[in-house]
This record gives structure tokens, C-alpha cells and sequence, in this order.
């Protein structure tokens, strides 16, 4: 859509174009399972709203602790009283979370560390797309900052409780825009060039990569880690896009998902049985990347800058 907006229909407008008629065209085979979570807890990050909270409902209808990890106090309640409504399970639990600021990240694990026995499911969900330029807490860049580097501190922290409750999974909300952005290692935060798109682009490449990353390093660990594309769903994530996009997005909404179909492939990824860790999912089945987004020497580079720019040692 940006390419439209530059005056060029570029390479990546016209894989966006065909992607949304793809998925339109996949959106008659829903997939669904009985599968249950009795007994078993799970953490979603910003599930005040969107895919999140459909997210929410749904595992929440097959029997879960859920605990919803949320900024917003007032929009949780709201939420939890809706997702409490519609699936008939009062084990709903709000949790303080802002991935903007790592003190807040500490303070969120180390509740969940200390009141929870187990944990069976982290989505890392929480997103922020093409904000204007601005910086987190610790002073990284908005969107690599909330989209990578918080959901990878926040994993880091947790990773203990999900070992000792293994199976458990990790589940990474990318996105197809991985294909906007690169890493920029000489430039990651944007300080010399900020173009919203492509920063976007690149926190969504760093969740695919981190997830390959991370999943080599649980090989037989009993804990597994999936990307996902959601689709293109009608959510609040286009808060921040201008007039021009907006436009655009009212062109292309007939072929959009709603936010119920949006969350199938995170619900997939979080109980469907033996799926391939490390992989990237999209339409409940395993998809395929760019080359970009299967370059595992870049994948290390960027964890060890993610480690060092968050003061912690995770080999
Ligand atoms: N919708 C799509 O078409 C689409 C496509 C591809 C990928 N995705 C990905 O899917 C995920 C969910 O997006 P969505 O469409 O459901 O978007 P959404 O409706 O905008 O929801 C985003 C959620 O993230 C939370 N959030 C943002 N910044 C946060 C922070 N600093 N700390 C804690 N929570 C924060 C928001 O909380 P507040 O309400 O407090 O802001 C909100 O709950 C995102 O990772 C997004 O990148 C979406």
C-alpha cells in the first residue's frame, strides 16, 4: 500500500496485492479442533483488543487460565469482562504489562515467576504498526523496541517457568510486512533515517528470526516456538496510518479477515499437536518466508545485539 502512496506500484505492494486475494481466497477453510486446555495457563500480551482478545475467548472456551498482560487498566477490565462473558470461564487474570519499558517487563515476570506454578503458552501478541517516529523507555526505537526487544526480554525472563512446564510453546505474532524491512544492524533504532513502514517491517523480520533462533536453541527441550501471520485483519493496529493509507485500507477491506479469522493461526499454533517448531505459519499451516527471513547468520547477529542492548547473557 506505501507503494502506491511513493507514486510506484513497487515489488512489495504488488506481493501485498496478491497475498490479499490469496487469503481471500483461503478464507472458506477454517480450521478448527476440540483440542482442550484444562489445566494449563497461558499468557497473551495486548489482549485488550484485537487478535489478542479473540485469542482470548477461544482459549478461554476450552478451559484455561488466562492470564491477559495489558497496559491499559481500564481497557482490560472491559476486556476481561467480555472474554469472561463469552466464554463461560472466570479464570481471567489481568496482569500490568508495558513492553515499552523493560522496569515494567522485570516487574510483570517477576509476578508471573512468583504466583504461577506453570506455564503452557506465552503468545507474544502485543504490537505496534508505523507509529510515529518515537522512543521506549530504555530508548529504542518504538516498534523494534515493543515488538522485538520487549516479547524477547519478556521470553528470556519466562523461559525457566515454560522449561519446568514443558510441553509448552512460545508463539511470536509476525507479520507478511516482515517483507518491508531489513535489519539494520548499523541503524537499528532509526536515529539516522525513520520510515515507519520499513521499521515496522524490520520488528516483524527480528520476530521471525528470533523464533528460528530461539527454536534451535530448545531442540529437545519440550518447548516450541512458531512466527505467525495472522492475515489481514480489521483490528485498531491501523490506528497510526495516514489519510492516504486509510484510504487504501478501505479498498482492500473486502478482502480482509475479521478479527475472529485472524486469530485461527495463533490458536493453531498454540494447541494443534506436533507442528514444526522454528517455522512461520499463516492460514493454520506452515507458509513460507522470505530469504531475508531464513537467514539464520543474520538471526544470531541479531540476538546477540537484542542481548546486549538488554544487558542480559542468554547464549
Ligand atoms: N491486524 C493485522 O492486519 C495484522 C497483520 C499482521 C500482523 N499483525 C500483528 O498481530 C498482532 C496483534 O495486532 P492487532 O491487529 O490485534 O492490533 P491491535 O488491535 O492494535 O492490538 C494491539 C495490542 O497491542 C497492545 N500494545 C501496543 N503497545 C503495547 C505496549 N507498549 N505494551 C503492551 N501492550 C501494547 C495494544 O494495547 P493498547 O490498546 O493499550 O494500545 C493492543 O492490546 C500485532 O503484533 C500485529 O503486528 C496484525
Amino acid at each position: 500500500m506505501d507503494g502506491i502512496i511513493d507514486g510506484k506500484l513497487d515489488y512489495i505492494t504488488i506481493c501485498s496485492i496478491t497475498q490479499l486475494f490469496k487469503e481471500k481466497a483461503l478464507l472458506c477453510g477454517q480450521w478448527s479442533s476440540e483440542a482442550r486446555l484444562t489445566g494449563k495457563t497461558v499468557i497473551i500480551t495486548g489482549a485488550n483488543t484485537g487478535i489478542g482478545k479473540e485469542t482470548a475467548v477461544d482459549l478461554a472456551k476450552r478451559g484455561g487460565r488466562i492470564i491477559i498482560a495489558c497496559r491499559d487498566m481500564g481497557k482490560a477490565d472491559s476486556a476481561r469482562a467480555e472474554i469472561v462473558e463469552r466464554s463461560g470461564n472466570p479464570d481471567v487474570v489481568i496482569r500490568g504489562l508495558d513492553l515499552s519499558d523493560s522496569k515494567s517487563i522485570r516487574e510483570f515476570a517477576q509476578i508471573i515467576n512468583r504466583e504461577e506454578h506453570q506455564l503452557h503458552a506465552l503468545i507474544n501478541n502485543a504490537g505496534v504498526m508505523m507509529c510515529p517516529y518515537a522512543k521506549t523507555a530504555d530508548g529504542f526505537e518504538m516498534q523494534f523496541g515493543v515488538n522485538h526487544l520487549g516479547h524477547f526480554l519478556l521470553t528470556f525472563l519466562l523461559l525457566e517457568l515454560l522449561r519446568r512446564s514443558a510441553p509448552s510453546r512460545i508463539i511470536n505474532l509476525s507479520s507478511m510486512a516482515h517483507a518491508w524491512g531489513r535489519i539494520q544492524l548499523e541503524d537499528v533504532h532509526s536515529e539516522r533515517s525513520y520510515h515507519p513502514r520499513r521499521a515496522y517491517g524490520q520488528s516483524k523480520l527480528a520476530n521471525i528470526l528470533s523464533t528460528r533462533a530461539l527454536a534451535r536453541r530448545l531442540q529437545d527441550s519440550g518447548v516450541t516456538v512458531y512466527a505467525v501471520h495472522p492475515g489481514i485483519v480489521r483490528t485498531e493496529i491501523k490506528r497510526h496510518m495516514n489519510l492516504a493509507l486509510l484510504i487504501s485500507w478501505k479498498v482492500v477491506r473486502p478482502f480482509t479477515k475479521t478479527i475472529q479469522q485472524g486469530a485461527q493461526t495463533t490458536i493453531y499454533c498454540t494447541v494443534e499437536p506436533d507442528i514444526q517448531s522454528g517455522g512461520y505459519y499463516c492460514d493454520c499451516k506452515l507458509s513460507s518466508c522470505t530469504r531475508a527471513a531464513r537467514d539464520d547468520v543474520m538471526a544470531e547477529k541479531l540476538w546477540e545485539l537484542s542481548c546486549q542492548m538488554l544487558g542480559i547473557t542468554w547464549e
